[in-house]
């Protein structure tokens, strides 16, 4: 039998701790504190304006807090520049809201950006590459379509297929089923859990469909008046006696 070997404590993959940040006179987080466990899905419910991107924007460092820190995987990342924020970066996918496609360019073209960008692989590998990652999302024979050929759920899914093709740890999605149908909001949940599964990624999603956070979440985080003002499981958030998120999930069982 091997040894066993003590096994280290993970630390989280993301954590936040006491976050601050003002834009003038208005104080949008006020001491955010969030912790994202590796190979989970954290979703981020909150309101309309409510900070949500801006809480977001610190995490790959598009904003630097006022005060408080952010770690991702330990490190430290608040205020680094440079190169640490480069390599800061090549962690985290991104997608977008509105997808966010080249609309000049191919499916194909779109996924293979990344690679050429940031890569110095031949166009045989890339091409591989973009292969397998259109096929993780569930698209085949597209690679010649442009953006205004596919539906909204479609460009979702080159979406995130353009956001793994570097292997990151961490997709970042910003409100992905919003203006969606719900059947399409039920495709792309299960492109989320899908990219989870076989990628092992962490995910981090931002939104205001408590349906959808409900489907995909491991981990919920209600984002109100600048704090997390409750989290847990979905069943736990269900239970919620918190007025806010009573509201929101009064909305949500109005629908259903
Ligand atoms: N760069 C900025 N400069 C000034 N104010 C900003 C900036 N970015 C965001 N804000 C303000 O911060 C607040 C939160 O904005 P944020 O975009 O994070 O909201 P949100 O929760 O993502 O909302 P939505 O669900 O509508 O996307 C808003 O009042 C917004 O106007
Ligand atoms: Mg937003």
């Amino acid at each position: 039998m091997p040894p066993s070997s003590p096994s280290l404590p993970m630390p989280p993959m993301i954590e936040v701790r006491a976050l601050h940040k003002s834009f003038e006179s208005r104080e949008v987080l006020r001491g955010v504190n969030l912790s994202v466990a590796q190979g989970s899905t954290a979703v981020i419910l909150g309101g309309s304006g409510s900070g949500k991107t801006v809480l977001m924007k610190h995490l790959i460092g598009l904003l630097q807090p006022d005060s408080g820190e952010i770690f991702i995987e330990g490190a430290p990342i608040a205020r680094i520049s440079g190169h640490a924020l480069n390599e800061l970066r090549r962690k985290f996918g991104m997608v977008f809201q509105a997808a966010a496609l080249f609309d000049s360019m191919t499916v194909f073209d779109n996924v293979a950006f990344p690679l050429r960008e940031h890569t110095r692989k031949p166009e045989n590998e890339i091409a591989r590459i973009v292969h397998e990652k259109l096929d993780i999302v569930g698209l085949r024979d597209i690679d010649a379509k442009f953006p205004a050929e596919l539906s909204g759920g479609m460009k979702k899914r080159v979406g995130l297929a353009r956001a793994i093709a570097l292997e990151p740890k961490i997709v970042l999605y910003d409100e992905p089923t919003t203006g969606l149908d719900p059947i399409t909001t039920d495709y792309v949940d299960e492109m989320i859990l899908d990219a989870q599964k076989k990628l092992g990624v962490t995910s981090v999603v931002i939104s205001h469909d408590i349906g959808s956070a409900m489907n995909i979440a491991n981990h919920i985080a209600f984002l109100h008046q600048g704090q997390i003002c409750a989290e847990g499981t979905p069943e736990q958030m269900r239970a919620s006696p918190h007025p806010a998120v009573a509201t929101f999930l009064s909305t949500w069982r109005g629908k259903r």
